[in-house]
């Protein structure tokens, strides 16, 4: 017991920022009004917010203390050589370029490797990445593994790619035809599972063979190599800070959103080995982004970024992140919720059309539980399912996904398992009313993107 950081918060709460539960008659209200879309929803008419855990997780003294001794010089700000370091240190690239968030790096780094027609391989792309491939006019392709399908399977690395059908892929197509691999980790789109350290290596190893880079999208790192600590035999005696570095070691550079794991509000960066793959990015950080040291950024903001990337590394903190996701699921569990198993590092995600059986696909039940659970406790979650999926632009028909989820995005250290008992309570009385709960149809649907300003009403 005297070592199990999971017991409680590994933190002192020394600013608050006071919620409020609106009633029941008022969040019917306030829904209607956002035309049943959680995204139109003001924040301050919420009581517990998953809608995300990016960007919005509460810094620490350390990095508000970083806010004040920020550097802003607009070049080589001694803000971006702590950053530049706490890069070195933690991830071994001596080559970084701070951008506003995530996907700017990405932009960079496609703009540079990709040509028109190309494809890149990820054992799943997140969303943004995907549709910055498609920008280059190159082709996304993800390969995971089977299992990451499958709800109830409880392999330890859902998040893992298909080596086999990696291989097959690029003998199939060429290695022209491939401008990159990339693996996510944690593999957001699959439920924020985790991807082996034997995967990471054995990608690096058909790279190799065929003479192609290899790129990690390592936002939520620092949880994945907490999974692997735990779960992937020989390590369970190695630090999270060792397992971080062996992680980086099989990659040629990573995207970065410090929006997740360097636990910033804002943030991100490109960080590189080969001097000049970043000689070609810096053209274009500069053009997208701003001077290749602050990219973007303020002095402040990179200076509570490198401190955000330590603090996130450290496994007590870890203990308790992925410990109380996966007390969320464990409450959701018992209450009969089904949900994707085993959770991931952070969030859970329902399994609607088991919780909902008597919603038709085209009804969207995940969407519909997203506007329940708001009504029952002011609980914002987001649908990943059919409306997310969109139309087949050649058909105009629905797509419907293998799986229609409702992720509950846990912030990090934003709040308490009191809160997290609330959400699962909330999920337990909905489901035991859940014959009462109706399909929702669109009364405006936008062309693109359509769950972000699309309105519902219910059927
Ligand atoms: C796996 C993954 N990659 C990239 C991004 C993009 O990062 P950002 O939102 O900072 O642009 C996200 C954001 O949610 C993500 O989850």
């Amino acid at each position: 017991m005297e070592d199990d950081w999971s017991q409680a918060e590994p933190f002192r709460i020394k600013v608050v920022e006071p919620i409020r539960r609106i009633s029941r008659a008022e969040r019917e209200q306030k829904l209607r009004e956002a035309g049943y879309n959680t995204f139109l929803l003001r924040s301050e008419d919420v009581y517990i917010d998953l809608l995300t855990d990016s960007g919005t997780a509460a810094m620490s003294d350390w990095q508000w203390a970083g806010i004040m001794q920020g550097d802003e010089a607009y070049a080589g700000s001694r803000s971006f050589y702590h950053l530049q370091e706490a890069v070195a240190d933690l991830f071994g690239f001596s080559l970084v370029i701070p951008t506003h968030q995530g996907r700017a790096a990405e932009n960079i780094l496609f703009t540079v490797m990709v040509k028109p027609g190309q494809f890149v391989i990820n054992n799943m792309h997140f969303d943004t990445t995907k549709a910055h491939v498609q920008h280059k006019n190159g082709i996304a392709v993800d390969l995971p593994v089977p299992e990451a399908l499958v709800p109830t399977d409880q392999s330890p690395f859902k998040g893992n790619m298909d080596l086999d059908r990696l291989d097959e892929f690029i003998r199939t197509h060429g290695r022209d035809r491939i401008a990159m691999i990339m693996a996510t980790v944690t593999n957001n789109s699959a439920g924020g599972q985790p991807v082996s350290l034997a995967n990471l290596r054995g990608i690096r190893k058909i790279a190799d063979r065929y003479g192609l880079p290899f790129f990690i999208d390592a936002c939520r790192v620092a949880e994945n190599a907490y999974f692997i600590k735990k779960r992937e035999p020989g390590y369970q005696d190695k630090s999270i800070r060792q397992i971080i570095r062996e992680m980086m070691d099989t990659a040629d550079g990573i995207t970065m959103s410090g929006k997740k794991d360097a636990l910033m509000n804002i943030g991100g960066f490109l960080a590189l080995r080969d001097g000049e793959l970043y000689r070609q990015a810096t053209v274009w950080a500069v053009l997208f982004e701003g001077f290749p040291t602050y990219g973007g950024l303020a002095g402040r903001d990179l200076e509570a970024m490198a401190r955000g990337l330590y603090e996130a590394a450290d496994e007590g903190y870890l203990a308790y992140r992925v410990g109380q996701v996966a007390y969320l699921g464990q409450r959701l569990k018992e209450a009969g919720v089904p949900i994707i198993e085993p959770p991931g590092g952070h969030g859970v995600y329902i399994d609607a059309r088991r919780f909902l059986p008597h919603i038709p696909r085209d009804q969207f039940p995940a969407w519909a539980l997203t506007g329940e659970l708001y009504l029952e406790a002011g609980i914002r979650t987001v649908e990943v399912g059919t409306v997310l999926a969109g139309r087949d632009p050649a058909t105009g028909e629905n797509v419907y996904p293998e799986l229609d989820m409702v992720r509950l995005a846990i912030p990090r250290r934003v709040y308490t398992d009191r809160h997290m008992d609330v959400v699962a309570d909330a999920a337990a009385r909905v489901l035991a009313r859940r014959e009462e709960v109706r399909g929702v149809r669109f009364t405006y649907e936008p062309p693109l993107l359509r769950h972000f300003t699309a309105r519902f009403e219910p059927v």
